[in-house]
């Protein structure tokens, strides 16, 4: 148990995370506890959630970027949740104020929430010095939710369990993507229980389904990933918003290498053969009108890490021509 006094700082941490677009995301029958069994590739792109952390007597959040309006504030936030599961399991009595900066499409299938609680656990581990190992913090994070512990880890990894158990990956090469966004987000939630009522639970897990794609970043070709992409959620995800048609087929005739929808959705994902190609991807989208923001990404990147305070925001969606610190980011 640490003393409160001890933790006063007035140290500021910020934390930089990424989102996530899945490679493939195979899903088997629904489990009594509700969940899904799952054998995904993640890769973390260049799109990223900055938090702050401050000291404070109580936990607060403010947030700011793109879609900003859309994040609850609450004790529903994942963050917040993310730093009181901290405080409760260190024994530590304080409070942090944490600042969200919104790079990540909200509610996207990209874990823009999830990178923000990633981002919290390691910035309040630093702010109230509770010295977690990654191993540990990675724990909480599949507390907290499914996809919380690879904004964490980064880079590419398969996810297994409910997503949660991560073996890195192993990758040649950097991928580039275009994000057709949408301003209306998806739930989770219901994207699982639309899955459950199209396949009616005559589903099975194919541990070998992913030999091609593992295979394609391996040896670092892009056009083999693109036909390798998967997704057993995108027919839901279609369903609940069968417009994601659209920008799935403006980005397939601008000639991705592959086009999917972004986990659980709405965002959809378009592999582009270059930085510039993945431009020209989401200039078509835009120009088409069937999306309401795009973006452009570079992947793999690294997970959560320490930035230094006051260095340069990150662009969010709807910054026009933003360009992030590496000079990756960008939107049309
Ligand atoms: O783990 P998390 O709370 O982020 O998941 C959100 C929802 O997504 C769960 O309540 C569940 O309905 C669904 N889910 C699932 N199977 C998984 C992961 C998530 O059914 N492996």
């Amino acid at each position: 148990m640490t003393s409160p006094g001890s933790l006063r700082t007035d140290r500021e941490i910020r934390v930089r995370a990424p989102g996530k677009v899945n490679l493939s995301l195979r899903v088997g029958a629904r489990e009594p506890d509700g969940y899904h069994p799952l054998a995904t590739v993640f890769q973390a792109v260049s799109l990223y959630e900055d938090v702050t952390a401050r000291p404070s007597d109580e936990l607060t959040l403010t947030v700011s970027g793109a879609q900003a309006d859309r994040v609850p504030t609450d004790d529903s936030n994942l963050a917040l949740l993310a730093a009181r599961l901290l405080a409760a399991r260190t024994g530590v009595d304080a409070g942090v104020h944490l600042h969200l900066h919104k790079g990540v499409p909200v509610a996207g299938g990209m874990a823009g929430g999830s990178a923000d609680a990633a981002a919290a656990l390691l910035a309040c581990d630093a702010l109230w010095r509770t010295g977690l190992s990654r191993e540990e913090l990675s724990g909480l994070a599949a507390e907290l939710g499914s996809d919380v512990p690879f904004p964490l880890a980064g880079h590419t990894a398969v996810g297994t369990g409910r997503g949660h158990l991560l073996t890195p990956a192993m990758v040649r090469g950097e991928y580039h993507w275009a994000f057709a966004v949408r301003a209306e987000g998806l739930s989770t939630a219901r994207v699982f229980a639309t899955f459950d009522e199209l396949i009616a639970g005559g589903t099975r897990l194919d541990a070998e389904a992913d030999r091609a794609l593992m295979h394609a970043l391996r040896a670092g070709d892009a056009p083999a990933l693109g036909r390798a992409l998967h997704n057993d959620l995108q027919h839901a995800a279609l369903e609940l918003a069968p417009s994601l048609a659209e920008p799935l087929a403006v980005a397939e005739d601008a000639g991705a290498l592959g086009v999917l929808v972004s986990g659980s959705g709405p965002t959809v994902a378009a592999l582009a053969r270059s930085r510039q190609h993945a431009v020209v991807i989401a200039a078509a989208i835009t120009a088409a009108g069937v999306a309401d923001d795009v973006a452009t990404a570079v992947g793999p990147v690294p997970g959560a890490r320490f930035v230094p305070a006051g260095s340069p925001g990150v662009p969010s969606p709807g910054v026009p021509g933003g360009t992030g610190p590496e000079g990756l980011d960008r939107t049309v």
